[in-house]
């Protein structure tokens, strides 16, 4: 096989857009801070003259990026270049073919609305620029299984699926690989992680955030297209999947969509929708709209690891704090050895994912010290670290550059997650209001039994 080159040209499609200013500029400069040296050729529909654009960029990359580096910035300028024009017309991809010059292998970066996708992946086809190219597509991956089996088809009628970049940035996050991590570097959770001694699983990502300015675009997806059919159901398959076999890009892609492939299809009272107080007044959302803006569900597992362990979801905006937690409870000891009767739920792991740490910790039941056996719940950290030292989008566009697919999802991955998530957009679960500021409806606390048992994200 002959060794994957680096692309030598990054092309970002939806340049003037927010996740550009916010994400993908300041990651693109702390990359060629580390000495990434490449073209990077902006494109946008928005009018904008060059002058322009450089402004927006810089003030991106002044409140977004490092603020302390200097040199990334200088080099960024230095390579970049704005092309405006409309994806719809062809002298777009002409002008973008001349100041691809004799680039052979450029990277096309597509942060733009998916309905935009086809057009532009048909557009450099036409142009006769597709070749040797890879492609990183930004999410919402399609909005059904219909939708998402189409675009796969339209991307691969122009690119070879080792090409296709689908991104999901929590796979680049450094606490799900943390995750990833100490699940496999370590041998004591093996004989543990399983039905016999695992109770159950709870995933919460809260946000205090509510729409700030994403209304119209929220409006499409609601929270279970938004988080919960991709980051949320990667981190099920991160705490769920077997150890991954051999060393290659597609062990740990097969692995993870194993577990994908043994959601049980739901129904009924698995699912309970949110929305909260005054997200229908904000820009671009309908004064009726039906958009949930929380979700939480119970999910089951068919495999022999996992049966009857129930797993539970929760997203939603406008909550009480922001934080992603998993907490993977332990059953009760068996039997009853101490007078004081042993609450449940005392025995788990943590694992915070974020924002601000990334840590692991365990929850257990010690002594109080004194005569009397009688204890307390007690956390032991068994990792607690800074923020990302390398932002997911850093580490993602780097590794698309480089032609690593591994933090990528892969195709057969998209595919199953839209065939658990469709059934739930279907069913046309009633939608309850909450307070801004909560933990979403009281309905979620009922979803089946065992009851899920939320925690609030912990505080340390
Ligand atoms: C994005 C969603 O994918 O993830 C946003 O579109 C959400 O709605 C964001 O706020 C959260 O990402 P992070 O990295 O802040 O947890």
């Amino acid at each position: 096989m002959s060794a994957v080159q680096h692309a030598d040209a990054l092309v970002l499609f939806g340049a003037t857009g927010d996740l550009a200013h916010r994400k993908i500029f300041p990651a693109v400069q702390a990359l060629m801070k580390r000495g990434l040296d490449l073209p990077i050729i902006a494109i946008a529909r928005g009018g904008m003259s060059s002058e322009s654009f450089s402004k927006r960029v810089a003030d991106g990359l002044t409140r977004f990026g490092d603020a302390k580096d200097s040199e990334g910035r200088r080099r960024l300028f230095a390579n970049l270049h704005y092309v405006d024009g409309d994806y719809r017309d062809p002298a777009t991809f002409d002008r973008l073919k001349q100041e691809l010059g004799t680039s052979q292998r450029p990277l096309y970066y597509l942060a733009i609305p998916p309905s935009l996708f086809e057009t532009v992946t048909l557009s450099l086809n036409t142009a006769g620029i597709a070749q040797g190219a890879r492609v990183v597509v930004e999410k919402p991956f399609g909005r059904d299984l219909e939708s998402a089996t189409h675009l796969n088809r339209v991307l691969h009628s122009v690119f070879a699926e080792s090409s296709v970049f689908r991104i999901d940035h929590y796979l680049g996050k450094e606490s799900v690989q943390n995750l990833l991590y100490f699940r496999f570097a370590n041998a004591f959770l093996e004989p543990v992680w399983n039905r016999d001694h695992i109770h159950s699983v709870t995933i919460t990502m809260a946000e205090t955030l509510g729409m700030e300015g994403r209304g119209k675009f929220y409006e499409e997806v609601g929270a279970i297209r938004d988080v919960v059919q991709n980051h949320l159901l990667q981190v099920v398959a991160h705490l769920a999947m077997e150890a991954p076999v051999g060393r290659g890009v597609d062990g740990l892609r097969d692995e993870k969509n194993r577990v994908l492939e043994s959601v049980r299809t739901m129904a009924g009272r698995s699912l309970v929708r949110g929305q909260y107080a005054g997200y229908r007044e904000e820009a671009g959302v309908a004064a009726d709209s039906d958009v949930e803006t929380y979700a939480a569900m119970r999910l089951h597992l068919d495999s022999w690891r996992w049966a009857d362990v129930p797993f539970y979801l929760r997203a939603g905006k406008r909550l009480a704090a922001t934080a992603t937690e998993a907490v993977v409870e332990f059953k009760n000891p068996p039997k009853q050895v101490f007078a004081e009767k042993l609450a449940e739920g005392s025995n788990y792991l943590r694992f915070r994912l974020g924002p601000d740490r990334v840590s692991i910790a365990i929850g257990a039941r010690a002594k109080k010290p004194g005569v009397e056996l009688v204890g307390r719940d007690v956390e032991l950290y068994v990792s607690n670290s800074g923020d990302d030292e390398m932002s997911a989008y850093e580490r993602l566009i780097g590794d698309a550059i480089a032609g690593d697919t591994t933090l990528f999802t892969r195709e057969d991955a998209v595919i199953e997650s839209w065939r658990i998530i469709d059934p739930l957009t279907r069913m046309n679960t009633p939608l309850h209001s909450y307070a801004q500021g909560s933990w979403g409806p009281e309905e979620a606390n009922h979803l089946g039994e065992p009851a899920p048992r939320w925690r609030a994200p912990a505080t340390a």
